[in-house]
């Protein structure tokens, strides 16, 4: 009984104020953030850039195995922000794309994400 009126009152607070207990903006999620690409832009010139290309078609590294991933192509962008925060964040086993997360923070990683989305190939073309 008691439990289920605490429960009750912090989702009514939940619903009310937003806030929760121990819930954090981090929990929340990160659209709370604004991103950043213009902070992200700085970023990848200088971190990611040298792999993946200035125009993220990933030609300055074609001796790499495998091949950076041409970050303007539909496989790539077609991912969720999710998987490619997780993909920049942890890096991916058995290739040059090292794990972001011990040289960027969180933050650094969605504004460099940002910035990535704005490589994909102008959509006003197609339907
Ligand atoms: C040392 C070279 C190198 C650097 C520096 C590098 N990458 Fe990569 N990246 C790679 C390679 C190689 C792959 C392809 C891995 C594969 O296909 O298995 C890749 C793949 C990716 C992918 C695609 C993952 C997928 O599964 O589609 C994204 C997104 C990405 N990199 C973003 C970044 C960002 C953002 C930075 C800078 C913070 C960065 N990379 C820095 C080498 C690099």
């Amino acid at each position: 009984m008691k439990a289920g009126f605490l429960l009750g009152g912090c989702l009514a607070s939940l619903a009310t104020l937003g806030l929760g207990g121990s819930v954090t903006l981090k929990d929340v999620g990160t659209t709370v953030k604004e991103r950043d690409a213009v902070s992200g832009r700085e970023i990848y010139v200088n971190t990611c850039a040298r792999c993946h290309g200035i125009d993220g078609k990933g030609a300055l590294a074609a001796r790499l195995n495998p091949p950076p991933a041409d970050l303007t192509s539909p496989t790539v962008q077609s991912h969720l922000d999710g998987t490619l925060f997780k993909r920049i964040h942890d890096g991916k086993a058995n290739s040059a794309m090292g794990a972001w997360n011990y040289a960027l923070t969180d933050d650094e990683i969605w504004d460099v994400l940002a910035y990535v989305r704005t490589l994909a190939p102008s959509r006003e073309s197609s339907p």
